[in-house]
């Protein structure tokens, strides 16, 4: 009797002990796991990039560069992530490769030059990170061709390259993948240009849908980052037509030299109806106004040369001094920087390279917790 006693005794003790066991066990887990998501989810993480088909322009410097250097230097992000996008540019320059090679430099150099710091910043390669395309496979699942069809900027861009029928899938689908970009980094804020809001917007519906679908919180929500300022958003080419564009051929770009710029300034569209000094102009959809306002500092002294201007006895070649001053200012460091690095290639190619290491380890971290979430993580590596 004394002996079955014992046993059950023993027993019980020690299946209290095993519960206690499990228990802790159990609150172990949901402590590492608070720190853990609370840990990754309270970070402040900056992605953003470009596709390298050209030089960057100054409509990229007041719509995005200046912002991404602003938040770098502020010292209150954890993580920043800018990606040469160089897979998205093959999804319409398949048969160009060339080109996407070519500017790959280039797009560093200009990052490098207007003040992009490889200490504070990861700057890397979107092809040679593989987890980015592993993870648009699966989010290609939860998006709608027709979604994709209705995105504006994807629509506009269409119609722009007179695909009509003959779309590439990939490029059709680049939006999928500006998600992955996004999401594998953990990003909640991306710095871009006004034109890459419908990508924004759908990055967010795919992280909605993946938590509908495989749990909350394995993905992070990001939030667009644009200038302040409308001018800034959309800056006008030279020729004040439409936004600045490549295509279009109204560029100045980053790297262009003081007397192309000073050539380009005077070839700058003014007010047509302002013939005489005298005359009074208008400042409205006057590109040289439009300009002062993005990159002048000394706000009183452009809403005095606008007055002058307005009321007439103010001349063209003047307030264009005064812009070419001003963009001097701008671009004299950025040249400097810019030539500085481009003496160095092999300089640059080593940040690239470590860079998309380090971005590659972080897009398989995140890349992993997807899988996990998916239970598509058979063999727990
Ligand atoms: N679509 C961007 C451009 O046209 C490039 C890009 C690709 C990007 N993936 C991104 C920008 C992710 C921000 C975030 O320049």
């Amino acid at each position: 009797m004394i002996f079955w006693f014992s046993i059950a005794e023993k027993i019980l003790a020690s299946t209290a002990v095993g519960v206690i066991f499990l228990y802790e066990n159990f609150l172990a887990c949901v402590i590492i796991n608070e720190i853990f998501y609370r840990g990754v989810f309270s970070m402040k993480i900056i992605l953003t990039g470009d596709r390298p088909t050209g030089k960057l322009h100054l409509g990229h410097y007041v719509g995005s560069l200046r912002e991404r250097v602003r938040l770098q230097n502020s010292g209150e992000f954890d993580e920043i992530y800018i990606m040469i996008a160089d897979a998205q540019a093959l999804t319409d320059h398949a048969g160009t490769p060339a080109k996407v090679h070519e500017n790959i430099l280039n797009v560093a150099l200009d990052y490098l030059a207007v003040g992009i710091d490889p200490a504070k910043s990861t700057i890397f390669i979107q092809s040679q990170i593989p987890q980015l395309f592993e993870l648009t496979a699966y989010y290609m699942n939860i998006v709608t061709v027709s979604r994709l069809e209705r995105n504006p900027t994807v629509k506009s861009e269409i119609a722009q390259k007179n695909f009509e029928t003959s779309i590439p899938a990939g490029f059709l689908c680049y939006p999928v993948s500006q998600a992955a970009d996004i999401t594998a980094f953990d990003a909640n804020l991306v710095p871009v240009g006004e034109d890459q809001a419908p990508m924004l917007e759908q990055t967010r519906e795919i992280v909605r849908k993946m938590h509908e679908l495989y749990g909350e919180g394995i993905l992070v929500e990001p939030e667009i980052f644009l200038p302040q300022s409308q001018v800034c958003r959309r800056l006008p080419g030279i020729d004040g037509k439409a936004k600045m564009s490549k295509t279009l051929g109204n560029c100045i770009y980053l790297s262009d030299d003081s007397a192309t710029v000073a050539a380009k300034i005077k070839d700058m569209y003014t007010d047509p109806t302002h013939i005489k000094i005298s005359d009074p102009g208008h400042i409205e959809g006057n590109v040289v106004f439009t300009y002062l306002d993005a990159f002048a500092e000394d706000t009183a002294k452009v809403a005095e040369l606008k007055e002058h201007y307005q009321r007439g006895g103010l001349g063209d070649v003047a307030v264009k001094k005064y812009l070419r001053e001003v963009l001097e200012e701008t671009l004299e460091p950025i040249r400097r920087r810019h030539a500085q690095y481009e003496a160095r290639p092999d300089e640059v190619m080593d940040i690239l390279k470590e860079g998309t290491k380090k971005a590659r380890a972080k897009a398989s971290q995140v890349l992993n917790r997807v899988k996990r979430a998916m239970k598509i993580d058979y063999f727990n590596v």
